[in-house]
């Protein structure tokens, strides 16, 4: 049942798109002294060897860390994420590693802060162990996501937020998503609660978004999903979508100020797009995406690297 390995497709273009969201939504939470937690239902091993392994065989992360890896302009918060990702290599100038949601996020904890991460996978609960077990502010858990909605919420403290990323292997895991987010929310009502899903060729996307606004009513909700011209992975996955409920200050524009040039760099063919629909007050209609058609911040101009 767990068939799914994450190493094949980490640092992929859809886990660059899935980090970005998560990297702001960190950014809103330390812009506050008050501790919070973070909490990662579906985390994965931690971190990725790209220049060996499962990684290097799919090559999918060149067309995704890969095409920003050399980035040195752009706005202040992909320079900041990239400089976090060229800080994990042991040779600065060489990609070679990628951080896994569960260690990205412990790079960013405060001293008064925690990340509690669950993962069922035997073999990617070995890895998430060896990667994060020495830090006392990370809490690891073998244990079953669903049922880790339930028993682990409210977390303590209660500021904070949860990701729930899974493989979408199984098609009953677009009903158990919006689920899940229905019971952390029933004990959970400040939390902030991130869901990334893919964008699938005649894919189920369109229920989940519909399924997390009827769960969700009057809540904030924000989309994001970015789109390829030529998706690396075939022609069934055509994109990412992120939705963050619960939407801190300002996070759509900084989302899409710092997302657009991403995209611009993950689609050098610029077919495919970025796309944003929020709702500040749901009210259970459909979202309404607005392509996102440049740099928010007019005085930037186009991204350009150094090689
Ligand atoms: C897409 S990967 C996670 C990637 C990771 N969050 C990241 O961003 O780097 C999904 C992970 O969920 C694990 N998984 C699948 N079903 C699970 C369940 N019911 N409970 C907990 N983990 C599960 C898989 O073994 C896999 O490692």
């Amino acid at each position: 049942m767990l068939s799914y390995q994450h190493e094949y497709h980490a640092g992929n273009f859809a886990d660059v798109h899935k980090h970005l969201v998560l990297w702001l939504v960190l950014d809103a939470l330390l812009a506050r002294p008050k501790p919070f937690v973070a909490v990662d239902l579906f985390a994965g091993s931690g971190q990725y060897a790209l220049d060996r392994g499962p990684a290097a065989r799919s090559g999918e992360w060149r067309e995704g860390i890969g095409r920003l890896w050399s980035l040195d302009r752009g706005p202040e918060r992909l320079r900041v994420w990239l400089d976090a990702i060229r800080g994990l290599q042991t040779d600065p100038g060489r990609l070679m590693t990628y951080p896994g949601s569960p260690e990205l996020i412990r790079r960013r904890l405060r001293e008064q802060d925690q990340l509690v991460a669950c993962e069922l996978h035997p073999g990617a609960f070995a890895a998430l162990q060896d990667a994060l077990r020495t830090d006392s502010r990370c809490h690891l858990h073998r244990r079953d996501a669903r049922e880790a909605s339930r028993a682990l919420f409210p977390p303590e403290p209660r500021r904070g937020l949860a990701l729930l990323d899974p493989a979408y292997e199984r098609v009953q895991e677009y009903v158990e998503v919006p689920e899940m987010t229905r019971e952390i929310r029933r004990r959970w009502n400040t939390g902030i609660i991130l869901v990334w899903y893919p964008l699938l060729e005649e894919g189920r996307h369109p229920q989940l978004r519909d399924a997390l606004l009827s769960r969700h009513p009057g809540e904030s909700i924000l989309f994001s999903e970015l789109r390829l011209s030529d998706p690396p992975r075939g022609p069934g996955l055509q994109g990412s979508g992120v939705a963050v409920l619960n939407v801190p200050w300002q996070l759509d524009r900084q989302l899409s100020e710092t997302l657009f040039p991403a995209w611009q760099r993950l689609d050098p063919e610029r077919r495919g797009g970025l796309f944003q629909a929020l709702t500040l007050e749901n009210t259970g209609g459909r979202p309404h995406f607005e392509r996102i058609e440049s740099i928010v911040t007019p005085a930037r101009k186009d991204v350009t690297d150094h090689d």
